[in-house]
């Protein structure tokens, strides 16, 4: 059974709060999803392997810590992973950057796939797929299939709110797949959206509505 990742510091949990505040708008929502992608990736990426590495400070030389094994992709669903994208990019600028397009059909909520562009060598790196959120876990349970049916085993899924039926079913459908969350909510709508959630996302990002 894969593990879920509370990562509720406090700077945290107050950002989100401005988030989930209907009053915020797209400009301020945005900043604070970049903030916010920032400082989780301090906890994804906690237990990277370091290598030594031998440099010389203006003083003496000295054995210095560097970042080594896998290489690292960031993966957002679109639309609305993209905007956990920048954050983890402050923090690892070297990550190659893949796009895996799903929406969910309004009536059934089930996802559709319009569109996949994934780095060459995606199998050789650790992967984090960015979505804000997980309601029935289906877009990321779907986009988790196709990054393994190209060879991907090591997958970490990163979300802003998730609710427990979605966690449930990622858990179920890919055991191997950690999950990153800054808040479980209680439950889903009977319009699959996540309650007390923050609304549809990918609007408040993009100003769509
Ligand atoms: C939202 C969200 C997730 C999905 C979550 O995307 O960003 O991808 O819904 O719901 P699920 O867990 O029930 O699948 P949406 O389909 O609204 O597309 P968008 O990001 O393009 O707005
Ligand atoms: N997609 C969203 O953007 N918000 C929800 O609450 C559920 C799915």
């Amino acid at each position: 059974m894969s593990q879920v990742h509370v990562i509720d510091h406090p700077m945290i949990q107050h950002k989100l709060s401005i988030m989930r505040d209907k009053e915020t708008g797209s400009k301020d929502f945005r900043q604070l999803l970049e903030e916010i992608s920032l400082l989780m990736g301090y906890e994804i990426t906690r237990d990277i392997p370091l290598m030594d590495k031998e440099i010389e400070t203006p003083i003496c030389k000295m054995t210095a810590k560097k970042v080594s094994g896998r290489k690292l992709a960031i993966v957002p669903i679109l639309r609305a992973g993209m905007g956990m994208v920048e954050g983890l990019h402050t923090l690892v600028p070297v990550a190659k950057v893949g796009h895996i397009g799903l929406y969910r059909d309004e009536k059934t909520h089930e996802p559709v796939v319009y569109y996949c562009k994934l780095p060459e060598d995606i199998q050789e790196r650790l992967v984090i797929v960015t979505d804000p959120m997980l309601a029935t876990g289906g877009s990321s349970c779907d986009a988790l299939k196709m990054l393994k049916e190209r060879g991907c085993t090591n997958i970490r899924l990163m979300c802003l709110v998730a609710a427990p039926e979605g966690i449930a079913r990622v858990q179920a459908e890919h055991p191997d797949v950690d999950i990153y969350v800054a808040a479980v909510d209680d439950h889903l709508n009977e319009d699959a959206y996540i309650v007390p959630g923050l609304g549809d996302a990918g609007d408040r990002i993009f100003g769509t509505k």
